[in-house]
């Protein structure tokens, strides 16, 4: 298949929960290898099925700078979380976007991997806050109904940055 669809903000899909995996079964490894591709392909770092417009709880990670270590999460459940977080929070299906969120920093989750074994993850920082806005997605929740403010297009945010990073500049010089 490859390729899948990126659904956008106001679909319906999107605000639907999730259902749980019951087996294995070569569709869903097809589902996840695209998942995976998808991904990658729109450099996102997280991407869950009802995204693509599958109601079926997973979720592909990856923080990794190389975009080489992807994490499969299936049935994810958030075990334990502290700490708290806020940083700038975009979303594959809200292009284009960020706005500011706060998570917790450090959380551990329990999943099934693609051959349908129990593991456990530890996140902190960006892989905490990625865990909990991909898990969110398979309630139907986006990050948008958490943001602090308003939501800025990413030319804002250039802007934002490039002033900041003038300033400092200038209070360096
Ligand atoms: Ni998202």
């Amino acid at each position: 298949m490859g390729l899948r669809m990126i659904r956008e903000l106001g679909d319906p899909v999107l605000g639907k929960k999730a259902k749980a995996v019951k087996e294995m079964t070569p569709k869903l490894k097809q589902l996840i290898a695209d998942m995976k591709e998808t991904m990658y392909d729109s450099d996102g770092v997280g991407l869950a099925a009802p995204q693509v417009g599958m109601l079926k709880r997973i979720v592909v990670i990856d923080v990794s700078a190389e975009q080489d270590q992807p994490i499969v999460m299936i049935n994810p459940e958030i075990v334990e979380q502290d700490g708290e977080q806020t940083g700038w929070e975009g979303c594959l299906s809200v292009p284009g976007k960020s706005g500011k969120v706060t998570r917790p920093r450090h959380v551990v989750a329990k999943a099934l991997n693609e051959e349908m074994e129990e593991f456990t993850i530890e996140g902190e920082d960006l892989l905490a806050r990625a865990i909990c806005h991909e898990l969110d997605h398979l309630d139907g929740h986006m990050y948008v109904e958490l943001v602090e403010g308003r939501l800025y297009t990413n030319e804002e945010l250039d802007e934002m940055f490039a002033k900041e990073t003038e300033e400092e500049a200038e209070e360096q010089a």
